[in-house]
């Protein structure tokens, strides 16, 4: 079972706060206890070695060390000689939502109020999934929320419509119709806490338990927790050249739902080819299913011009969209869209204020506002023209370090890309000598369900700083070096 969250991102899932009354150790342990009894790193799941975790943690290897033993003596770790430091398998239980121990500041009586910020932030070196929030206007996005915020009446006090606020969705109906060709009305756009939070409701609401969805392989793993959590059988189809294949995808029907990310493809950063989407809708059509389309970072593309999306070509009302601003914005907003067909809104509508999956009605004002006034966009150009040169500095730097050993492919949008392999390597030894080199990299074949044809590295850059992206490849390119060639 791939692990729903990825080692790459312990260190920003166990935050440590220096000034606490709590040790670091207890801190590093009470934390860890709480995702690995959350059921989110599953059994044999690797943890980074003490010496790189503790670099990462900005802790000593001591600290990490004794974190380890104890955890090891509570029966949560296995800790092997050689084989370094595995989850072990918990006695069968529900997977708890533990809730985050809170550590008390030491100055501030009753625990630290006021929000939490953190002198620097950095991603991992070639995390995935990570824009790069250091370069988010907080100072702009601080003054629209607190303008919203203030000029609201009581009326904004009390509970509001599940399907989002009129507002919010009115901008999204604009910004989609101008940069995704989507043509709806605001009643089909549904505000979500995030695309996952979309994904999920969807697979509730249209997949019954035991029914068949197929998904692209690779795929993004929130796909696959989702439909797990939700009892669907998902087949994984392959992806070519030009996308989902529409033959392999037809062999293996009936299916309720097709799960695709036509714009992007996660994570070979594929753009599906227009003749792919109208067979694909055709299909679709013809056997009766669903479609998802998860567009989750179109709104990041460097060159060309994006085709609109698959939602725009449907004429039968058979797609589902869903879009999020943890791309474009910040992850912590919690805030994503469905746009569903005409027929499903109501649905959706009730279903979404009996889960109560609805983000902040004041956050959503507060984004509206940062849309009405120019800000997105504004953001939006500077992001694009940044990640843009982050890809082509990534590009040029793997080439020239490692042009030998990698094979780069440069899509035209996203945050991240691959990098084939020239000369095959197993894929434990791979992980094991980077890792140990301090990178904690995703590899191709931990996206596949099926067989990886091809191994990979998938690299995030978005979140790098541009300065640092020579010297990690060339480090990456020795460690990878020794990795292949012994
Ligand atoms: C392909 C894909 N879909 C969905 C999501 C979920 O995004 P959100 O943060 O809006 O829940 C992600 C997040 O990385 C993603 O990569």
């Amino acid at each position: 079972m791939e692990p729903f969250v990825a080692v790459s991102d312990l260190p920003t899932l166990l935050p440590l706060k220096r000034d606490a009354d709590h040790s670091l150790q207890s801190q590093l342990a009470d934390n860890l206890r709480r995702l690995l009894l959350g059921g989110e790193l599953p059994p044999g799941t690797r943890l980074p070695a003490s010496r790189t975790f503790a670099r990462q943690l900005g802790v000593s290897r001591n600290t990490v060390t004794a974190v380890f033993e104890q955890l090891a003596a509570e029966g949560y770790l296995q800790s092997r000689q050689g084989s370094g430091t595995r989850v072990a398998a918990l006695p069968d239980h529900p997977p708890l939502a533990v809730p985050a121990v809170e550590t008390p500041s030491k100055d501030v009586p009753g625990g630290g109020r006021g929000p939490r910020r953190s002198k620097k932030f950095s991603a991992p070196a070639f995390a995935t999934g990570f824009p790069d929030v250091g370069a988010f206007p907080l100072g702009d996005w601080a003054r629209v929320a607190g303008r919203v915020f203030r000029r609201a009446g009581p009326e904004l006090l009390a509970y509001q419509g599940a399907a989002g606020q009129p507002d919010l969705r009115r901008e999204l109906v604009d910004h989609l119709a101008r940069t995704r060709g989507i043509r709806c009305g605001p009643e089909q756009v549904l505000i979500t806490n995030g695309a996952q939070a979309g994904l999920d409701l969807v697979m509730r609401l249209m997949l019954p338990p035991g029914s068949h969805g197929l998904v692209e392989d690779p795929c993004w793993q929130g796909i696959r927790a989702a439909a797990s959590l939700n009892g669907i059988r998902l087949t994984p189809v392959p992806v070519d050249d030009q996308g989902f294949d529409i033959g392999a995808a037809e062999r293996l029907l009936p299916a309720r739902m097709l799960f695709v990310t036509p714009s992007c493809q996660y994570p070979l950063g594929i753009t599906m080819s227009l003749e792919r989407r109208l067979a694909l809708l055709d299909l679709a059509r013809q056997r009766d299913c669903w479609i998802l389309e998860d567009d989750y970072d179109s709104d990041l593309r460097y060159r060309g011009r994006p085709l609109a999306a698959l939602q725009s070509l449907d004429a039968t009302g058979r797609v589902i969209y869903t879009g999020t601003f943890s791309k474009a914005m910040f992850a912590s907003l919690r805030i994503g869209y469905l746009v569903v067909p005409e027929k499903l809104v109501g649905r959706f509508t009730s279903a979404l204020r009996i889960t109560g999956q609805q983000p902040s009605p004041m956050l959503q004002l507060a984004l509206a506002e940062f849309f009405r006034e120019g800000y997105f966009g504004r953001h939006l150009r500077r992001m694009r023209k940044q990640y843009g040169k982050k890809q082509e500095a990534l590009a040029g730097a793997l080439q020239r370090h490692a042009g030998d050993l990698l094979e780069v492919e440069a899509g035209d949008a996203g945050m991240q890309l691959v990098a084939w392999l020239r000369r095959s390597v197993e894929a434990g030894r791979l992980r094991r000598m980077l890792s140990g080199d301090g990178f904690d990299i995703r590899l191709l074949s931990d996206l596949y369900d099926g067989v990886c044809p091809r191994e990979g590295l998938f690299l995030g850059y978005a979140a790098m700083p541009l300065e640092s992206i020579d010297g990690q490849c060339r480090a990456l390119a020795a460690s990878l070096r020794r990795a292949i060639e012994g």
